[in-house]
């Protein structure tokens, strides 16, 4: 008996000493302690317990001994291990920019999945606190994106940031990538033509186009059927004239070479309606941002050309912002004032001559575009279109402009508020204003997606129109903007587009200082891929003078850009979602479909994709896109093992 007693009591020791050793308090490890160096960030230092101007950490005027300063785009990975339990920061825009336009959105991701994700957090506004369970995750990412306002102040605090750990200790890693690999192969040596079927003009206006055509050169064009007014340069392959009347002409291109011949049916409808497949290019912002110059644009036309690009079908070359004089310059070093005695935009330093520049662009066979906004300045502080909008777009079409990037930014100023009347205004003037002008511009409305552009963007005579606000070269932006398009399919179609914002592959950076884009290989796949199934309008953002074989691999892939080419000219929409794991798909005009199987997971998983999902039936084959090789018959399913933030695109035909 007294034997039992004392076991007794030894039970209630052990249970109570469990207990206990259950509820010792975890271990609190700062993130400052980690090894921040890792992170990429877009600007600055990785501020160790300061900001990343390396002052200390303030929000809302508090000052933090402890944090991470960082600046948009940031990424941090962190290995757990699955023994962590909680993380928690105050995180927002570091007082240091109080006077400025910092905006950012702070997310936390495990194991690939959103955990929690912030407001848009600015300079002078409030801090949130972040406080997430973490139990059983392995890997965390930190990251923070700019906003609609680019990255320009965006310096992002995670104060009083850490963990609570039982066991291993979390450690920063490097972003995991994969090494890039090209799936595509190369084009043959025979010609092959490449570009739209359909191509639309209006009567009695310029017209150029460069039949794009791969195959060994030199290659010996002709066209069967092109209308009165236009003609071929047989060497070139550059159409130019201007179409006499309106109608549908079926035209028959055929390329030559030693090796071979190829045909094409390409149909020109000259109507009231260009872009009839969203416009394929280049655009300097993503690579230099306000270190454009006259040189570098013509260096993207060269490399345009000398690259292969433009035999794919890619044609414009566009000037963003700050090609022009700071508004409020009188700098005779730049060009003196911005606008002329008769309030005529001047050109200046930076772009001596821009005639002769867009006769050199037109004298490839490609075209050029230029930027400006409704506002007295553009986005970044120079001279706009406000009150000068009908001589503006007169001088455009007189210098050879073929699209106009018209971009809201300072027009916040003038706008009374965002009602629709107030933000379709300025979109009004300036189409009318480009509509006198007898030119054919693409007109590219930039006003991130405000009071649901696409539903009134064609109305105002835009032929596309950005859906967001502005792209970074980091996952979480690509992610975010991509799949966030599921729903607007609805509202594009031939001549105007949704436009879910420039390419951020190959070498980015936004001014002077160029890296190599912070997506990786699969992400880059899927960020191709998803635009193409968008029939978003394709402007590579990169300098063309370094692309590297990856990067040409990525955008010289006739049946990818065939995907985002077709006349029938319908946005994918999402047709299956669940835990990371999404199916898109569109229609194309020969009957197939075109799908991409995304795993935005940490992960790479097994994606089935349902026939009857597909909405067919009968016998198809499901072709493999990126690779342009068969993969068979198309049963009940197909499963394909698709890599974390991969794609794999499928072609699925008759
Ligand atoms: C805005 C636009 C960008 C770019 C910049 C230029 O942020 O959304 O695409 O044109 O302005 O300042």
């Amino acid at each position: 008996m007294k034997a039992h007693i004392y076991k007794f009591f030894i039970a209630i020791l052990i249970m109570i000493a469990a207990d206990s050793l259950y509820a010792a308090p975890p271990d609190t490890v700062w993130l400052s302690k980690l090894d921040v160096s890792l992170a990429t960030t877009g600007w600055g230092q990785k501020g160790v317990n300061t900001s990343c101007m390396g002052n200390p950490i303030r929000l809302n005027g508090k000052e933090y001994r402890s944090g991470f300063g960082t600046h948009a785009p940031s990424l941090l990975y962190i290995k757990l291990s699955g023994d962590a339990m909680r993380f928690h920061a105050i995180v927002g825009v570091d007082d240091e920019e109080k006077k400025t336009a910092g905006s950012v959105i702070f997310s936390v991701f495990g194991d690939g999945e959103l955990l929690c994700q912030t407001s848009t957090l600015v300079s002078n506004g409030v801090s949130e606190e972040i406080n997430v369970n973490l139990v059983g995750i392995d890997t965390l990412l930190l990251a923070v994106d700019g906003t609609s306002d680019g990255i320009s102040f965006d310096h992002a605090d995670w104060a009083d940031a850490y963990f609570l750990v039982r066991g291993t200790k979390p450690v920063a890693i490097s972003r995991p990538l994969e090494p890039a690999y090209i799936l595509t192969p190369k084009a043959p040596e025979t010609p092959r033509i490449n570009g739209p079927k359909v191509y639309g003009t209006r009567p009695g206006h310029d017209f150029i186009y460069r039949i794009p055509a791969t195959g060994e050169r030199p290659i010996k064009f002709s066209v069967k059927g092109l209308p009165k007014g236009l003609s071929l340069d047989k060497s070139t392959g550059i159409i130019t004239g201007k179409v006499e009347n309106a109608g549908r002409y079926e035209t028959t291109i055929t390329a030559r070479n030693s090796k071979g011949e190829n045909s094409k049916k390409f149909t020109i409808i000259a109507g009231n309606q260009i872009a009839l497949t969203p416009p394929l290019g280049w655009n300097s912002w993503n690579c230099f941002a306000c270190a454009i110059d006259q040189e570098k644009v013509k260096a993207a036309t060269d490399a345009m050309i000398n690259s292969g690009l433009a035999d794919y079908g890619w044609s414009y070359i566009n000037i963003d912002d700050c090609w022009m004089i700071q508004s409020d310059s009188d700098d005779p070093t730049l060009g003196g004032t911005p606008r002329d005695e008769n309030g005529n935009m001047k050109t200046n330093k930076k772009f001596p001559d821009i005639k002769d520049l867009t006769d050199y662009v037109h004298s490839k066979g490609l075209k050029i575009g230029i930027y400006s906004g409704p506002g007295p300045r553009t986005c970044a502080g120079y001279t706009a279109c406000y009150q000068h909008e009908e001589a503006d777009a007169r001088q455009f079409a007189d210098w050879g402009f073929d699209y106009l990037k018209y971009d809201w930014c300072d027009y916040e100023r003038i706008a009374k508020d965002h009602s629709l009347p107030e933000l379709k205004k300025p979109y009004i003037v300036m189409n009318e204003a480009l509509e006198k002008t007898g030119r054919d511009i693409v007109y590219s409305l930039c006003q991130y997606g405000m009071g649901d552009v696409w539903r009134w963007g064609a109305e105002v005579g835009g032929n596309c129109w950005r859906t967001t606000g502005d792209i970074t070269d980091n996952w979480a932006s690509v992610e975010s903007i991509g799949f966030g398009q599921a729903g607007l399919e609805y509202f594009s179609g031939p001549g105007h587009w949704n436009d879910p914002d420039m390419l951020v592959v190959g070498k980015v950076g936004w001014g002077p200082a160029l890296h190599p884009t912070n997506l990786s290989p699969n992400e880059q796949y899927t960020h191709i891929s998803l635009w193409a199934l968008l029939a978003s309008p394709l402007l590579i953002g990169c300098d063309m003078t370094q692309l590297d074989d990856f990067t040409l691999n990525l955008l010289t892939n006739n049946e990818v850009l065939d995907i985002n080419q077709d006349p029938l000219g319908m946005q994918a929409g999402r047709i299956f979602k669940e835990e990371g794991i999404e199916i898109w798909a569109r229609n194309l005009e020969d009957g197939s479909k075109a799908v991409g199987l995304f795993n935005r997971g940490m992960r790479q998983a097994t994606v089935v994709l349902q026939r009857s999902i597909l909405n067919i039936v009968g016998d198809y084959t499901i072709r493999d896109v990126w690779k342009q090789e068969d993969i068979g018959p198309l049963g009940e399913s197909y499963s394909a093992m698709v890599p974390s933030h991969g794609v794999k695109l499928l072609r699925i035909y008759k």
